[in-house]
């Protein structure tokens, strides 16, 4: 820990509530990416937060994009080149009745465990992203400089599946090319501790449509000579898995590699309590493959889930409808080499195979993602590990993660740089759901956590 750290840290604490209200700010803008009408705020948003890391001294600019803009922002300083990243875009809000509060309200509130921020937002990812950002800033205001070269790299289309993300990289990959990026859009091992996470899932999205008959059908009329296409999405939707769990899409599991004995034990170590796992969402048994842990069913094994189904008379009171088409939205979680091309190719001609007389079935992807996997070996892991380590109850943890940030592997893959997932998320903040939260613990110790990975890669 260098001397340069202690007046940053009791910096942040000072400024706390200030901080609070800039993140109050940035979540009263109703940036939802996957729904037209909120463009304006995703533009918005990405106009605040250029212009909030103006205000810290950042290089700072607004990119058009095909879709809602990034932002970026860079500023000059020694030592190793940082690079980070978060998403300014979040999910939609409804069920809205499901809601305490307005979603765009953010409103801090004492619970059990702690003081919350609640609203949409607040932990995926504004919350998180504002993290750096705050550390940034108490650095700055403290020793007029920054401790590193650092640049910024706002996204807006996260949650949307990043579709402008891939030419975007590729067109400024010398402006976007540093040491280290630093993702901060994941969650804590535990409330007491920290988390560098080691692994993400990839993600493949499938929508189908399967269309029977002409028009909707009397089903007193026609039912029986009819095939109702609910019927039949209905029978896909059950062969997807078998008694066992496993997914039976042929080669599907292609390229999902086995856990070494190292990697087992040290999950063993990690002490995950599965029951407290399930027991906080209302369940008390794993449905994944059998014969898996809990901790591999999430971090390590892939899935494949229905997001939704839509199909006949959903209204109130009852209607004998038989329905001329019914559609599905199915997405799978891909791990180690599984390849969502492969895969998708497959999954539409086991559907369609599947096919009685007089349907057809189509098909809409919705991104295809591959699994990443950080290598550790990059001496930087170690260092930001010990300066989490520092802030937190307990010693900071390697993990992995069941969720997706398209961002991860295209560093590597487009750029040929690691990156660093530190986040400060909790099981329970109730992302892309009703109610989402954010702890101030984990905000202001999230603040506290950036200066210190900051202080630890720039002095060592
Ligand atoms: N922050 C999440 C990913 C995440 C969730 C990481 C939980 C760690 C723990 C991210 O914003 C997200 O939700 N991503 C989407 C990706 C998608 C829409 C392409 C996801 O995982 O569903
Ligand atoms: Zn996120």
């Amino acid at each position: 820990m260098s001397a340069e750290l202690d007046p940053v840290l009791a910096h942040i604490d000072a400024e706390l509530p200030n901080a609070l209200e800039r993140l109050k700010e940035l979540l009263r803008i109703p940036s939802i990416s996957t729904d037209p009408a909120f463009a304006a705020d995703c533009d918005k948003a990405a106009d605040w937060l250029t212009a909030d890391l103006a205000s810290i001294g950042f290089d700072s600019s607004k990119r058009e994009t095909p879709g809602h803009p990034m932002v970026l922002g860079h500023v000059e300083g020694t030592g190793p080149h940082l690079m980070f990243y978060g998403h300014y875009d979040v999910q939609p809000v409804d069920p809205l009745d499901l809601w305490d509060n307005d979603p765009f309200d953010p409103q801090i509130e004492d619970t059990p465990k702690g003081q919350v921020i609640r609203g949409r937002g607040t932990s995926d990812d504004k919350g998180q992203l504002m993290t750096f950002v705050e550390a940034c800033r108490a650095w700055k205001a403290v020793h007029g400089t920054l401790p590193a070269k650092i640049s910024l790299f706002f996204e807006g289309e996260e949650e949307s599946g990043s579709p402008s993300l891939v030419p975007f990289m590729q067109e400024n990959a010398a402006e976007l090319t540093a040491d280290m990026a630093l993702i901060c859009d994941t969650g804590l091992f535990d409330d007491e501790t920290p988390a560098v996470t080691t692994r993400l899932r990839g993600l493949l999205g499938e929508e189908i449509t399967i269309e029977g008959p002409s028009l909707d059908l009397h089903s007193g009329m026609y039912g029986g000579a009819a095939m109702n296409p609910i019927r039949v999405l209905s029978k896909i939707i059950a062969a997807l898995h078998d008694d066992n769990g496993r997914i039976t899409v042929p080669g599907f599991y292609d390229g999902v590699p086995e856990l070494t004995n190292e990697q087992r034990a040290q999950w063993e170590d990690l002490g995950f309590d599965d029951k407290a796992f399930l027991g906080d969402v209302g369940l008390n048994t794993p449905a994944g493959e059998a014969g898996r842990s809990t901790l591999e069913m999430i971090w390590s094994r892939p899935t494949c889930e229905v997001n939704g189904i839509i199909g006949g008379y959903t209204g109130d009171g009852f209607k004998t409808v038989l329905p001329s088409k019914a559609s599905a939205k199915i997405s799978f979680r891909l791990v180690g080499d599984q390849d969502p091309h492969a895969i998708r190719d497959s999954f539409r001609k086991m559907v369609t195979d599947m096919l009685p007389p007089d349907c057809t079935a189509t098909f809409r992807g919705h991104g295809a993602s591959q699994a990443s996997t950080m290598s550790t070996d990059n001496p930087m892991f170690e260092q930001a590990r010990l300066a989490l380590s520092d802030e937190w109850p307990r010693p900071a943890a390697f993990i992995g993660s069941g969720g997706s940030i398209p961002i991860a592997g295209h560093f590597k893959d487009i750029l040929g740089m690691d990156a660093m997932l530190i986040g400060f998320g909790r099981d329970d903040d109730a992302i892309h759901s009703p109610n989402e939260k954010y702890a101030l613990d984990s905000f202001h110790r999230g603040i506290r956590s950036w200066a210190r990975i900051l202080d630890k890669l720039a002095h060592g």
